[in-house]
């Protein structure tokens, strides 16, 4: 059940597990425990899950400190790592390497397997500085992320004349987000065998149905983005996930919206943080759901929520 990740002979899951609120307060809320997110991360490759996404900036060092800390703790498969790099307020020249650097003495790694560069930044630079690290032996591929059509063209023309092919492109992409599907960034990473990585595929926990205008998520970003309007116009689509659920043997809204995405041709990319959480993901994995169903859950959100983010900080991702 593994897949290629884009033209590399790099083998991955499905799915992928995100890493972002492993350390993190601000978006998500409390921290959550070591010992819960080693388990998952241990319950995950014994499971067959062994993708997992981190990056420099979440939890300013924290989430790759962790990861770090699971790999060198046990040896039960190889997982495949990826990381990334963030331009923003990087100036000098060759602030990628030293940033690769540090984030792989952070993992405790001699290589990464996936480096991507977070936002688009000074495309011609980034995308040739890492380049350079690839050349060097420092990663064995390379990915982008929020890069729109354009930009990602830009990257991809840039690698490809250095006979080195971009991996992926890792995008904001679930039932609530489906910019990238009808600006055409989905298709023309399937035909050009590009693997599109699709972040938050939960909607940030909005897409489960256990948050609702009574209970709000935890963590200030979360507050802010996922306010009470939004909660309350997200019901009927929840009810919908649950209706379809039942008929394929009780299946929650989480394992249907990250079904969703599977059957888009992206790599859902899920922000687990317990074993229980795990537990449901994996049951989202092995099934697919049908033509008719995929059709009733594009109508509803292409109708009723193309707007859903609109008036939010992830408007434009
Ligand atoms: N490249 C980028 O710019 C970018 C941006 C955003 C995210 N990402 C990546 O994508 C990953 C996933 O995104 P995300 O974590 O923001 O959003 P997400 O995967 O849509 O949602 C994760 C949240 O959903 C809840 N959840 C997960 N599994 C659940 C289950 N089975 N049942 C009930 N609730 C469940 C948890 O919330 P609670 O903790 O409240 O239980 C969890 O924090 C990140 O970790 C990161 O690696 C990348």
């Amino acid at each position: 059940m593994m897949n290629n990740l884009g033209k590399t002979n790099i083998q991955i899951s499905p799915i992928g597990l995100g890493t972002w609120a492993w350390g993190e307060r601000w978006v998500f809320g409390a921290g959550y425990k070591e010992s819960e997110l080693q388990a998952v991360y241990e319950q995950s490759l014994k499971s067959g899950i062994n993708f997992f996404d981190t990056a420099e900036v979440y939890g300013m060092g924290k989430s790759e400190r962790l990861l770090g800390r699971f790999l060198h703790n046990n040896n039960y498969a190889t997982p495949v790592i990826a990381t990334k790099f963030n331009p923003r307020m990087r100036f000098s020249k060759n602030a990628l390497g030293k940033a690769l650097k540090n984030s792989l003495k952070r993992l405790g790694l001699e290589k990464v397997d996936l480096y991507q560069i977070h936002n688009p930044g000074k495309i011609n630079q980034w995308v040739n500085a890492i380049g350079d690290v690839f050349e060097s032996g420092l990663v064995r591929s390379v990915g982008v992320s929020n890069y729109n059509p354009d930009q990602f063209r830009e990257a991809y023309e840039i690698l490809d004349k250095r006979g080195i092919k971009l991996a992926s492109n890792q995008m904001h992409y679930s039932l609530l987000f489906r910019k990238h599907e009808f600006d055409g960034l989905l298709k023309t990473c399937k035909d050009l065998n590009v693997t599109f990585i699709a972040y938050m595929p939960l909607a940030q926990g909005a897409l489960t149905g256990k948050y609702t205008p009574d209970n709000l998520p935890k963590g200030l970003l979360r507050r802010i983005t996922y306010r009470k309007g939004l909660l309350k116009k997200v019901q009927p689509l929840i009810s919908l996930m649950s209706e379809i659920g039942l008929k394929y043997g009780n299946k929650t809204p989480s394992q249907i919206a990250i079904n969703w995405v599977i059957c888009k041709g992206a790599l859902p990319l899920v922000g687990v943080n317990n074993i229980r959480q795990l537990q449901e993901v994996l049951g989202a994995i092995d099934w697919r759901l049908s033509d008719e169903d995929m059709a009733k859950l594009d109508d509803i959100t292409e109708h009723q929520y193309k707007d859903f983010y609109s008036r939010t900080f992830y408007r434009t991702t």
